[in-house]
């Protein structure tokens, strides 16, 4: 299959390519665009054969659910078979924006979006490209992060370009995605709200407009079952080895440095993710000794976690592009977006964390 890349304008999408790209949806194939978290692989959410194609081209076990996208807020009220007060000041509040709502299904949604389960996600994304093309499509779009399943969610179109070239139709390129991290997936089909992955909503936001909210305990726990069955697989996964330094600046630079000089004599090659505070230290180290590391990345500062945030699934794919064997990144304060973070960063590492 031949990949089309279409470039499209942030502010105001071209007309011409939206419909070329919403008519593709309409015949049951696949169009990868830009939202403000990630870039998301859309198919026709009400197409149970253009659905599968998803899992098909990412290579996605099945029984992983996907979220539908929607770009009218009533859209929520046939795709849900009861909207809770609850959802409805979030969706007020937060939509469009970072913030999935797992609902209780409607007849409507076909058993392949939800793999089964007796719920539904959904979200109104923030991107005029997104809201464009569902609403040219006039269906919901069922999108997951476009990225070949277990690898890094793609923050740029060059990222979907690598993974999906030859597997979906389309691509459409508006630029970086802004966020960086995927939405906040709140389940709202029980009792108490339940966060089942952290993202661009933080608890304390929705503990602020809806009172008492849970994370999922699997969340910090990794041997027990998510709720979410996305949590479960290998995720956010380099193709190197990953290890997260924590501890003070000072203390993570020299233990950096050890590490890096350890692979040196393992014949491995080392990538860096290290915040500025940390940046700094080691390249004084490295200015008093030879300490050979293949990528080292400046971060910013580690009170700049937008910043950290908007490039880390970046950082880490380049790391692989430098044919790295282990890269070194950090832990992060779990406050607000920080909590998205961490998340991210524990999977990618498979909760491999080192004291300094
Ligand atoms: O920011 C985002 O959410 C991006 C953009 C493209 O919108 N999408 C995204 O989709 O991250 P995906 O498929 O990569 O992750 C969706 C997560 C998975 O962990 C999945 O298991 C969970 O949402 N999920 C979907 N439906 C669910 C349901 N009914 N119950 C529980 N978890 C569900
Ligand atoms: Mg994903």
């Amino acid at each position: 299959m031949k990949t089309e890349l279409w470039q499209v304008s942030y502010g105001e999408p071209e007309r011409e390519t939206i419909r070329k790209a919403a008519a593709i949806i309409r015949q049951g194939g696949l169009v990868a665009f830009p939202t403000e978290t990630v870039y998301g692989l859309g198919a026709n959410g009400l197409d149970p054969e253009a659905v599968k194609k998803i899992f098909a081209a990412k290579g996605r076990p099945a029984d992983n659910p996907l979220i539908l996208h929607i770009a009218n807020l009533k859209d929520v009220f046939y795709l849900a078979k009861i909207v809770p007060l609850k959802a409805q000041v979030l969706m007020e509040e937060y939509w469009p924006g970072p913030l999935t709502l797992v609902l209780e299904r409607s007849k409507f949604i076909p058993d392949e979006i939800t793999a089964g389960l007796d719920t539904v996600a959904i979200r109104m994304p923030k991107h005029q490209v997104a809201l464009a093309l569902i609403r040219e499509a006039r269906v919901p779009l069922a999108a997951p992060s476009a990225n070949r399943s277990g690898y890094p969610s793609p923050t740029q179109a060059s990222h979907v370009w690598d993974d999906l070239q030859g597997r979906i139709d389309a691509i459409l390129d508006s630029g970086p995605t802004g966020l960086g991290l995927e939405s906040t997936v709140l389940d709202l089909s029980g009792e108490i709200p339940v966060i089942l992955r952290p993202g661009g909503v933080s608890k304390e936001q929705l503990c602020e407009s809806i009172g008492r909210v849970e994370y999922d305990p699997a969340l910090s726990n990794p041997q027990e079952t998510p709720r979410s069955p996305g949590m479960k697989y290998t995720h956010y996964s380099p193709h190197a080895e990953v290890f997260l330094v924590a501890g003070e600046p000072d203390n993570v630079a020299s233990r950096v440095a050890e590490l890096v000089e350890d692979y040196n004599l393992q014949g491995k090659k080392a990538g860096l993710l290290l915040t500025a505070e940390v940046y700094e230290k080691f390249k004084a180290l490295q200015d008093k000794k030879e300490i050979n590391a293949t990528y080292v990345k400046n971060l910013g500062s580690r009170r700049e976690l937008e910043s950290i945030a908007h490039n880390i699934y970046g950082e880490l794919r380049k790391c692989d592009d430098a044919g790295v064997d282990v890269i070194l990144t950090e832990t992060f304060s779990e406050q607000g977006l920080g909590a998205a973070l961490m998340n991210r960063l524990l999977k990618s590492a498979g909760y491999k964390i080192i004291n300094s």
